[in-house]
C-alpha cells in the first residue's frame, strides 16, 4: 500500500511533463472523465436544472475541464499543488472567464460555492481524509467520482471489486457504480460513482 504524499510529490510529478498531453492520450482516464461529462450534463438536463456550477476536488492539471464544452456551465477546480494548478490554468486560458482553478489544501478548507455538482477523479484514494471531505457536503448535495482497483506509492487505499467501493462509501452518499473503465488485461479497473449526500 502505498502512502498519503506532500504537494511537493505532486509537483514534481506534473513538472516533468508527462501529463502535458491531451485528455484522449490519457487511456482509462479518458474513458472516466468522457462518462463522468455524460452522467453529469444528463443529471443537470433531467433532474436538477438550476445546477450550473462544477467544483473538482483534487483537479490536477485541468484535463477533465477540457472536456466540459458547455458554454453555460461554470467550472473550479481545487488542487493543494501549485504545478497543477498553473497547469490548469494554461491549459484551460481559452475558456478563462468560467473555468477557475484554486489554490487549496483540502484537508484544511474547503470551497463554497451556490448551485453545486461536485466532482473528484482519482482524488480520495490519495488522500486519508476521503470521508472528512464527505462530511462537508450537504444532505441532498451530487458528487460524481472515481476510485481504483490498484495500488500505487501515492495510494492510500484501493478497492478489490465494486461492491467494496459500495460499501465504503454508502456510510456518506446513497451511491451507484455509472461506469468501469477496463485497464490492461482488466487487472487494473476505475470506478464512476455517483452518490447523494445522505
Ligand atoms: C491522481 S491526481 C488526480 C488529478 C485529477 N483529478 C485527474 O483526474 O487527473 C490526485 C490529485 O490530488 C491532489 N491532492 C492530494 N492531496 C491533496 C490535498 N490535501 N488537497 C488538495 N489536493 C490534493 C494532488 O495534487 C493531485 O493533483
Amino acid at each position: 500500500m502505498g502512502e498519503y504524499q506532500k504537494a511537493e510529490y505532486y509537483d514534481n510529478a506534473y513538472s516533468k511533463g508527462d501529463y502535458d498531453v491531451s485528455p484522449s492520450e490519457m487511456e482509462m482516464y479518458y474513458i472516466v472523465w468522457t462518462c463522468a461529462v455524460e452522467d453529469i450534463m444528463n443529471y443537470i438536463k433531467y433532474e436538477r436544472p438550476e445546477l450550473d456550477t462544477i467544483v473538482d476536488l483534487g483537479c490536477g492539471p485541468g484535463h477533465f475541464p477540457l472536456m466540459l464544452k458547455d458554454d453555460n456551465i461554470k467550472y473550479f477546480g481545487y488542487d493543494f499543488s501549485i504545478e497543477a494548478i498553473n497547469k490548469g490554468k494554461v491549459s484551460n486560458w481559452k475558456d478563462r472567464k468560467r473555468k477557475k482553478f484554486f489554490l487549496m489544501d483540502l484537508e484544511k478548507d474547503f470551497p463554497s460555492h451556490d448551485n453545486v455538482i461536485y466532482c473528484s477523479f482519482e482524488f480520495f484514494e490519495h488522500i486519508p481524509f476521503d470521508m472528512e471531505i464527505l462530511d462537508r457536503l450537504n444532505k441532498g448535495d451530487v458528487i460524481f467520482f472515481s476510485v481504483p482497483s490498484f495500488d500505487t506509492e501515492s495510494h492510500v487505499r484501493h478497492f478489490k471489486d465494486k461492491d467494496e467501493v459500495i460499501k465504503r462509501y454508502n456510510k456518506k452518499l446513497d451511491v451507484e457504480i455509472t461506469a468501469i473503465a477496463e485497464g490492461q488485461h482488466g487487472k487494473q479497473n476505475i470506478y464512476l460513482c455517483k452518490g447523494i449526500k445522505k
